[in-house]
C-alpha cells in the first residue's frame, strides 16, 4: 500500500539544485559539475529545498548530498570576483536555515567536503559518510580564514584543539579520523544515500530535540586550556600562508570567548580583512596561474592521446635517481640506465637512502618504499629502453655527450616514444637535430632535489610535435609536478631570469653591499634563500662554465662584475668544497661569513675603480627584484613563456620567491606598472645599459594609463 509519504516528486530549485520527496524525507541534491561549487544558484536552491521541506507535514527529514563524484568541493572559483559571488543568500544565511529547520537535516558525505562544503555540512544537524570521503577547511592555502561559520562551528562540534588543527593546517581528514573526531556521526558503505534516508527518519523518530551547534558552549578541553599564545608562536614566520594562520587561531579564540552570532561577526571581519590583503591575493592568483599553466592549446593537439606508462631515465646522478623516484612515487615503472655499475649501484643506494629517511620521519611505510624500489628496474644495457614510452635524458652537461647518447636513443627506442633532455642549459633544438625524429624531442627540465621540488620546465624544440608537449603536459600532472611551457633560449625561464638577478647581487657587492646583507635583505622580502647563499648551494662552478662559454658574446662595452669568477678562481665552488661566498664546516650547510671573501671583493670593486658606498637594503632588493621583473617582462614579450602568470609559477616553485607575493610579476603588478616603469628608466640612468626597459613593461603602463577613468 502506498502511504502519502512514499509519493514522489523531483523538481528543480534552480539551474543546480534538485528537489525530491521519497518515504518521507526531502532530497536536496546540488548538481554544479563539477565539484558541486557554492555558486549563487546553489545557495539560493538550497535555501529553497528547505523552506519547501520545512513547509510540507509529510517530511519528516531532510538529506543534503551532491550529484556525481563528490558532496561540494567549496566555493565555485569560475564565480571569483564576480558579482554572483556575493550574490544573496550569502553561505552565512544558508546556513543559518539549514540550522534553524525543525526536521533534522543529514549531509550526506561521499567524495569531499571541502571549505565551503564542510561548512555547509556542518550547518547541519547531522553528517553520514562514506568510508572513501575526505573533509577539510583548506581556506588557509588561500591565505584566507573559511568564512560561512566553519571557524565557530567546527570547535563547537570537535573541540578547540583539534578545530585549531584542521583550520590552520587547511589538511584534510579521512572518514574514519573524522568518526574518531566527531566530525561525522556514522560511515556506510553501500548505498549512501539510502542509509542516509534511514538515519535520517531514525534521527526524526527518535531525537526530538535537534543538535544545533549555534546553541551549545564550545565543549571544555580536556586538561589545560589550549594555550593560544603557544598556538600563534607554533606558526612557522616564514610560511606563505602566515598571516591566515594567525587569523584563524583569533577565529577558533573568538569560538571559546564570544556568542555565536558575535563569532560569525568576527570570522567575517577577519575574512573580509585577509580577502581583501595582498597576501591573499597573491597566493589567490598562484591558484590559478598554476591550474592555468598545466593548459596547453595546441595547433593540431591539445588533448594528449596514449598514457606514459613506463619510463626510461638515463643516468643515475643527481637528478636521474631524484626523477626515477618521482615516477615510482607515482607508480609508474622505470626502467634506470648507467654507464658503469658503480655509478648505478651509487645512484641506487642514495635513492634507497633518501626513502630510507622518509621512513625514519613517518611519512612512508616500510612496504610502500619496497613497492617503489620495485618500480625502478636498473639496467646497464641502453636496449633496455627499446619499449619505453618517454626517455628521460640526465647525462654530464655536455653537449657532446648529449649529442652521441641522443643518436643511440634514436636508433634503440620504438616509433612514437618521447625522448626528452633534462638539461639545465643547452639548446634543446641542437640534441634534437642529431636524431631522425626532432618532433618527438623535447626538454623536461626537472629541479633538483626532483623528488620534491614540483616545477617542472616542460621545454618545447622548434620542430616539437605539440602531441608530445600535450602528453607532457598530461603526464607532469600525473606524477604531481606543476608543469610550464617554455621556449628554447639560454637558460629557459628560471636559469635566464637568474642572470639578472645574480648580476645585479654582483654589481651591489662590488658597490659596498656585504654578502649577509644581501641575503638578509632578500630573506627579508620573503625569498627561502639570499641570492648568494643559493648559488653556493646550487654550485658556483656550473655558472662559471656558462660564463666561460658565453665570454665571446658578452658585449665589451657593459658592465661586468669578476667577483663571481674571482671566488671560483680559488677553487671555491659552494658548499661542494665547503666554501663559496661562504664558508662551510665539515658536514654541516649553515652559512659562515667569511672576510677572505669580502677582501677579494673590495679588490674587485678597487680594480674596476669603484667607489664603495653604504648601500640600503631597500636598494639590494629593488635592483634584485626589478632584474627579474624586466627579464620576466622579456621572456614573455619573446614568447618563452605562454603567459606573464607563468613567469611567477616558475619562480615560486622553483625558486623561493615568496608566494604571497604571487611571483615577480604579480608582485610588480600590485606596485603598479607605472612605478615600475619609473624605477627601471632611473635604474638605467644610474647604472647603464644592463637596465633597458622590456617593450612589455611600457606596455603595461601605458595600459594602465589608458584604463585610468
Ligand atoms: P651528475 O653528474 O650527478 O649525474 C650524471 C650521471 O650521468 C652520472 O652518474 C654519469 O655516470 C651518468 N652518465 C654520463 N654519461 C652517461 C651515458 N652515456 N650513459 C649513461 N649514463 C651516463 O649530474 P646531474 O646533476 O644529475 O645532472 C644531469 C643533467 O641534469 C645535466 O644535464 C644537468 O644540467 C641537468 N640538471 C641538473 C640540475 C642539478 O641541480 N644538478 C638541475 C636541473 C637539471
Amino acid at each position: 500500500m502506498t502511504s502519502m509519504n512514499d509519493y514522489k516528486q523531483a523538481s528543480p530549485l534552480s539551474e543546480t539544485v534538485r528537489y525530491e520527496e521519497r518515504q518521507g524525507v526531502a532530497l536536496i541534491v546540488i548538481d554544479n559539475p563539477p565539484v558541486n561549487g557554492l555558486g549563487d544558484t546553489v545557495r539560493r536552491g538550497i535555501a529553497q529545498g528547505i523552506v519547501r521541506a520545512q513547509a510540507n507535514a509529510a517530511v519528516k527529514a531532510v538529506v543534503l548530498r551532491g550529484q556525481g563524484k563528490v558532496f561540494c568541493g567549496g566555493a565555485d572559483i569560475r564565480q571569483f570576483n564576480t558579482a554572483a559571488a556575493t550574490a544573496s543568500p550569502m553561505l552565512r544565511q544558508v546556513n543559518l536555515s539549514i540550522e534553524r529547520c525543525t526536521k533534522p537535516v543529514v549531509a550526506c558525505i561521499h567524495g569531499v567536503a571541502l571549505g565551503g562544503g564542510l561548512e555547509l555540512a556542518l550547518a547541519c544537524h547531522y553528517r553520514v559518510a562514506d568510508s572513501s570521503a575526505r573533509m577539510g577547511l583548506p581556506e588557509v592555502n588561500l591565505g584566507l580564514v573559511p568564512g560561512g561559520g566553519g571557524t565557530q562551528r567546527l570547535p563547537r562540534l570537535i573541540g578547540v584543539a583539534d578545530a585549531a588543527r584542521l583550520i590552520t593546517s587547511g589538511k584534510h581528514v579521512g572518514a574514519k579520523e573524522a568518526l574518531q573526531l566527531g566530525l561525522v556521526d556514522a560511515i556506510f558503505e553501500d548505498d549512501l544515500e539510502q542509509a542516509c534516508m534511514a538515519f535520517a527518519l531514525s534521527m526524526a523518530d527518535s531525537h526530538p530535540v535537534l543538535p544545533v551547534l549555534a546553541d551549545i558552549q564550545v565543549p571544555p578541553p580536556e586538561g589545560e586550556l589550549p594555550d593560544f599564545d603557544r598556538l600563534h608562536i607554533g606558526i612557522n614566520p616564514k610560511a606563505r600562508n602566515a598571516i591566515a594562520q594567525r587569523a584563524a587561531i583569533l577565529c577558533v579564540k573568538s569560538a571559546m570567548d564570544l556568542p555565536f552570532e558575535q563569532g560569525l561577526d568576527k570570522e567575517r571581519e577577519l575574512f573580509e580583512e585577509l580577502v581583501a590583503g595582498e597576501p591573499s591575493k597573491s597566493l589567490r592568483h598562484m591558484f590559478f596561474a598554476e591550474k592555468e599553466a598545466a593548459k596547453f592549446v595546441g595547433k593540431d593537439c591539445d588533448v594528449a592521446e596514449g598514457h606514459i606508462c613506463r619510463v626510461g631515465i638515463l643516468g643515475a646522478g643527481t637528478m636521474g635517481g631524484g626523477i626515477a623516484m618521482a615516477f615510482a612515487n607515482a607508480g609508474i615503472p622505470v626502467v634506470l640506465c648507467e654507464r658503469e655499475q658503480a655509478a648505478l649501484d651509487r645512484g641506487m643506494a642514495l635513492i634507497e637512502r633518501n626513502y630510507q629517511i622518509s621512513v625514519s620521519r613517518g611519512g612512508l611505510t616500510a612496504e610502500a618504499v619496497k613497492e617503489r624500489m620495485q618500480h625502478i628496474q636498473r639496467t646497464l644495457d641502453l636496449s633496455a629502453f627499446a619499449e619505453v614510452d618517454l626517455v628521460i635524458e640526465a647525462v654530464f652537461e655536455d653537449m657532446a655527450v648529449k649529442r652521441d647518447v641522443f643518436v643511440q636513443l634514436d636508433r634503440i627506442c620504438r616509433k612514437g616514444a618521447i625522448l626528452a633532455t633534462n638539461t639545465s642549459r643547452l639548446n634543446i633544438n641542437e640534441i634534437a637535430a642529431v636524431t631522425r625524429r626532432p618532433n618527438d624531442v623535447i626538454g623536461l627540465h626537472f629541479f633538483s632535489p626532483a623528488n620534491v621540488m614540483k616545477l617542472l620546465e616542460v621545454v618545447r624544440g622548434e620542430l616539437t610535435a605539440d602531441a608530445v608537449i600535450a602528453r607532457c603536459m598530461q603526464m607532469a600532472v600525473a606524477i604531481g609536478k606543476i608543469p610550464v611551457l617554455v621556449g628554447v633560449c639560454e637558460g629557459f625561464v628560471g636559469n635566464r631570469m637568474l642572470t639578472g638577478y645574480w648580476r645585479e647581487a654582483g654589481f651591489l657587492l662590488e658597490e659596498g653591499a656585504t654578502v649577509q646583507q644581501i641575503d638578509a635583505a632578500m630573506q627579508a622580502f620573503g625569498f627561502a634563500m639570499g641570492p648568494l647563499a643559493m648559488a653556493d648551494l646550487a654550485g658556483l662552478d656550473i655558472n662559471w662554465a656558462t660564463r666561460k662559454r658565453l665570454a665571446s658574446t658578452r658585449a665589451s662595452h657593459l658592465r661586468y662584475s669578476r667577483v663571481a669568477d674571482s671566488i671560483c678562481e680559488q677553487g671555491r665552488f659552494g658548499q661542494k668544497t665547503g666554501a663559496g661566498y661562504y664558508r662551510y664546516e665539515a658536514g654541516n650547510r649553515t652559512p659562515i661569513s667569511d672576510p677572505f671573501v669580502e677582501a677579494l671583493i673590495t679588490d674587485c670593486a678597487r680594480e674596476a675603480g669603484i667607489e664603495r658606498r653604504r648601500v640600503s637594503d631597500e636598494e639590494i632588493v629593488e635592483r634584485c627584484v626589478l632584474a627579474l621583473v624586466n627579464e620576466g617582462a622579456r621572456i614573455v614579450d619573446e614568447g618563452i613563456a605562454q603567459r606573464a602568470s607563468d613567469v611567477d609559477v616558475v619562480y615560486v616553485n622553483g625558486y623561493g620567491f615568496p608566494a604571497w607575493r604571487g611571483g615577480p610579476m604579480f608582485y610588480a603588478q600590485s606596485l603598479g606598472w607605472t612605478q615600475v616603469l619609473a624605477k627601471i628608466r632611473d635604474l638605467h640612468t644610474r647604472h647603464g645599459e644592463h637596465w633597458i626597459v622590456a617593450p612589455w613593461i611600457e606596455k603595461q603602463a601605458l595600459n594602465d594609463i589608458l584604463a585610468q577613468p
